[in-house]
């Protein structure tokens, strides 16, 4: 199955992650992240990237937002945008961020190939991508 959004909807991705990402918790890095996450019915769950003092502990933009949709309940997702930069300073046009291996890992156990992952640094530049583009090979879930 394709899967498709609308213009409307990846602006409106595009956006939550751009305001998520002024939460992120970053100071070890100084990059702040946010990820936007769609289900199937068009609900959006944000996150930001949350650091850690001992480094391992920190958790992507990405897996915070599938976090919360999961803990929520949801199963089914059409696509997420991810929006990272300097922290406290918007993001640089050319600068995407793209997900890490563990983040395209943990998208994979939820959502298929046709998954519509948005790298973003505002509505006007942006690279649209799918998660099996990203990660042909993944490690396979039982679900799918
Ligand atoms: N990070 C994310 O939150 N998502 C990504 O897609 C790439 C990297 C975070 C992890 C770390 O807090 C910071 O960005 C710098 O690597």
């Amino acid at each position: 199955m394709t899967i498709s959004i609308t213009q409307q909807q990846r602006q409106q991705l595009i956006n939550a992650a751009m305001t998520a990402r002024q939460l992120a918790y970053a100071p070890y890095s100084a990059k702040s992240v946010g990820a936007a996450l769609m289900t199937a019915d068009g609900i959006i769950y944000t996150g930001c990237n949350i650091e850690n003092a001992a480094l391992s502990p920190g958790l992507c933009a990405e897996r915070v937002a599938m976090a919360k949709a999961i803990s929520a309940g949801e199963r089914l997702f059409i696509a997420i945008a991810i929006c990272g930069g300097p922290l406290d300073a918007p993001a640089v046009p050319e600068e995407l961020f793209y997900p890490c291996g563990v983040c395209r890992q943990m998208l994979a156990e939820f959502c298929s190939g046709e998954m519509i992952v948005i790298c973003a640094s505002d509505e006007q530049h942006y690279q649209q991508l799918t998660l099996a583009e990203l990660l042909p090979y993944p490690y396979p879930p039982d679900n799918h």
